[in-house]
């Protein structure tokens, strides 16, 4: 088709003008990977949205958050190698798994009964003995953000995990952690470590016939439906440290920093606001899925657990530190029996 001569100079003075707003463009926003484990509705991944949503909005299109949930782009142990090696900048993983980095004294979280409750934990973790851990990572090219809450595990089985002898023998998922490798032992199951992407088709295949983990990752990993029994243990707690790439985090512009970091506090607020509803819903569905039956505990039900498990605390003073767990004590109140 020909262009009239008044059609032809209006297409040039377009592309003329054109030209100085290319220039002007805004240069590339900031790309942060955010990878996880868990599915989106739970408060790890709900709060990892919220973060994205209120990071972008106000960063005004400078910083673009890709969130990752489910293991789509690591599974556990890629994913710490992953943030060292600067292929992602953010995760957000369970206290449990910060051993391999170096850094042990994380697995403080994962001792039997330390903390009763939300109340108790948040004083370490809203406290100086959570800033200090945090600080260690900085050593490992890794800096610390925040604490975010789950909750307080289940015991799940396809037998029902009601006395401490019902453990015996049995073939129990665990997180990367050695205190919870001594925690399962200590009540004669046989633990194995698996990354949590792997746990409902090793439940399924019976590669291991149970787990412990808090209700939200029992239900959205849909594990009550290939587990016959869940106990209402709350026998230990699992949460996560949000943590980025140190030289990344450094060579942000400062302004940018600062925003990321109000937006940090906040979704930190969000996360630690939704856990416990969360947890208690997920609970929930999966009682109304009747898929799995619900053990509840006696208070001397408990305390036989409590009793047999309290040796893991002593024979991992040494990994975690004799100083740590002290002060871990004396922040909870948790007394060995
Ligand atoms: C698990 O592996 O069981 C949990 O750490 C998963 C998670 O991130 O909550």
């Amino acid at each position: 088709m020909k262009m009239n001569y008044r059609l032809k100079t209006l297409v040039v003075a377009a592309f003329t003008m054109a030209i100085p707003i290319t220039t002007l463009a805004a240069p590339a926003p900031i790309v942060i990977k955010f990878s996880h484990v868990v599915a989106q509705h739970t408060p790890k991944g709900q709060a990892a949205d919220y973060f994205k949503k209120i990071a972008e909005e106000r960063t005004k299109g400078r910083v673009k958050i890709e969130v990752y949930p489910n293991s789509q782009l690591y599974k556990d142990k890629e994913e710490m190698e992953a943030l060292q090696l600067g292929a992602v900048q953010m995760l957000a993983p369970s206290l449990a798994k910060f051993a391999p980095l170096g850094v042990k004294e994380f697995e403080v979280f994962d001792l039997p009964f330390i903390f009763d409750n939300y109340q108790e934990l948040h004083k370490v973790t809203q406290g100086p003995v959570g800033a200090k851990l945090l600080a260690k990572l900085e050593a490992k090219g890794i800096h610390g953000l925040a604490y975010w809450d789950n909750g307080f595990k289940v015991m799940s089985a396809n037998t029902p995990l009601k006395n401490v002898a019902d453990f015996k023998g049995q073939k129990l998922r665990i997180q990367s952690s050695k205190v919870l490798d001594s925690q399962m032992r200590s009540v004669g199951a046989n633990p194995q470590v698996m990354a949590f992407s792997e746990v409902y088709q090793a439940l399924q295949t019976g590669v291991v016939n149970g787990t412990e983990n808090p209700p939200s990752n029992l239900y959205t990993q849909k594990m009550h439906e290939v587990q016959k029994y869940v106990t209402l243990s709350d026998h230990g707690y699992l949460g996560y440290a949000v943590i980025v790439n140190k030289k990344f985090w450094a060579g942000l512009p400062a302004d940018i920093r600062t925003i990321l970091e109000g937006a940090m506090k906040d979704a930190t607020a969000f996360a630690n606001d939704i856990a416990k509803k969360d947890n208690d819903e997920a609970l929930a569905a999966v009682k109304k899925s009747g898929k799995s039956q619900f053990i509840t505990l006696t208070a001397a039900e408990r305390n036989q657990w409590k009793k047999a498990m309290d040796k893991t605390h002593k024979e991992n003073v040494g990994r975690i530190g004799a100083d740590l767990v002290q002060e871990v004590y004396k922040a909870t109140g948790y007394s060995p029996n």
